[in-house]
């Protein structure tokens, strides 16, 4: 007689349709019931994965038929967010309302590689067609100049309508206050300058054209991630972690955070995940492993995928050519290719 673990087994054959990862990894099956010898399967899609639905239905029921499995299927599509509800006070004053896809890109702890996910994940999304933007938000510590390597570049003005041109690498529009301010100098903000700062990042700059923007965002949970949360409305968010516990308490919260804000969790992505031997390939879980899918599960949200800790990934990052362009056919970069294929097919993302 069949088992769980055989139902789930089966269940991890049925891929996403167009990205190589299963509906047990993105986290849509919530549910593994048994009674009498059937299984009750129950299983649930982001409002942005709907269109999916039949496609899914027919092969869960393929798999499950296949391996003699009798079940009982219930596969629901929750319901999109209302966008009112989404950011109760963005509404019409978003000023990046004709932008399809805002993304922010967050995690809990600093030093994680949320910016080097940001930077690689945006490239890789422009190399799938889609036009893309990167809005560097770390006031405190903007790396998008370093890591898109425009160091010494700074933004033109077009005088006409009065707005800066984000500068384009690697067929990335980009803006960071990192272009604006002296490097050199130490900058001390107050609180309300900050939000200033942001609001003209978005404002005043030229946004348009483009399909998707991702926003870095700083580390933690503290003004800069509400108020952009406030600002506009986001598609959702992207939590950056390692496996360390403590990364994963913080990752956690947010998670939380978000919640709170109503921004859906579009997934998490597990950085550092583990370290492969240049020399023999063998695997080491330097911080220990598959924390961040466990987590992702936990809170009832999508992994997205792991990202080795690479010496190259780093090197990509000081010397401005992000590994996805460095050695696209390299594994790490292959990790962040699927991770931004996954996030693009979520989302439904599309020219
Ligand atoms: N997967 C990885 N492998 C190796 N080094 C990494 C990896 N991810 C990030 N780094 C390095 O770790 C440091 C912190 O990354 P960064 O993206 O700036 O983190 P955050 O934006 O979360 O503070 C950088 O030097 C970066 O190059
Ligand atoms: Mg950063």
């Amino acid at each position: 007689m069949a088992t769980q673990a055989d139902v789930v087994a089966a269940l991890r054959s049925v891929q996403f349709p167009g990205i190589d990862r299963d509906i047990v990894t993105l986290g849509y099956v919530k549910d593994v019931t048994e009674s009498a010898g059937r299984f009750r399967v129950r299983v649930e899609l982001s409002p942005t994965a709907s269109t999916a639905a039949d496609a899914i239905d027919a092969s869960i029921r393929n798999a499950l038929e296949r391996a003699e499995i009798p079940y009982e299927l219930e596969l629901k599509t929750q319901k999109p967010a209302a966008p009112a509800a989404a950011a109760p006070s963005a509404g019409d004053s978003d000023p990046l309302a004709h932008v399809p896809f805002k993304i922010a890109v967050s995690s809990g702890k600093g030093g994680v590689g949320k910016s080097t996910v940001a930077v690689n994940l945006a490239v890789a999304l422009a190399k799938q067609g889609l036009r893309t933007g990167l809005l560097d938000t770390d006031i405190y510590g903007p790396s998008i100049p370093l890591m898109m390597g425009l160091e010494d570049s700074q933004p033109l003005l077009d005088e006409e309508n009065n707005r800066l041109i984000p500068l384009e690498r690697y067929e990335v529009k980009n803006i960071s206050i990192g272009y604006l301010v002296d490097r050199h100098t130490p900058v001390i903000w107050r609180g309300p300058m900050i939000g200033k700062a942001i609001d003209q990042l978005m404002r005043d700059v030229d946004w348009s054209d483009i399909d998707v923007l991702l926003f870095d965002l700083p580390p933690g949970t503290g003004d800069i991630q509400i108020s952009l949360a406030q600002k506009v409305v986001l598609s959702g968010a992207v939590v950056v972690t390692t496996p360390q516990d403590v990364a994963l308490i913080d990752a956690a919260k947010g998670v939380e955070m978000f919640r709170k804000t109503d921004v859906p969790i579009l997934g998490i992505v597990e950085n550092m995940s583990f370290f492969a031997c240049p020399h023999c390939g063998e695997r080491t879980d330097i911080f220990g492993s598959g924390g961040g899918e466990k987590e992702a599960n936990r809170m009832d949200v999508p992994f997205l995928g792991r990202i080795p800790l690479e010496p190259s990934i780093r090197i990509g990052g000081d010397e401005g050519r992000p590994i996805v362009v460095r050695e696209p056919e390299s594994a790490a970069a292959r990790a962040f290719l699927d991770v931004a294929a996954s996030l693009a097919a979520s989302l439904q993302m599309s020219r």
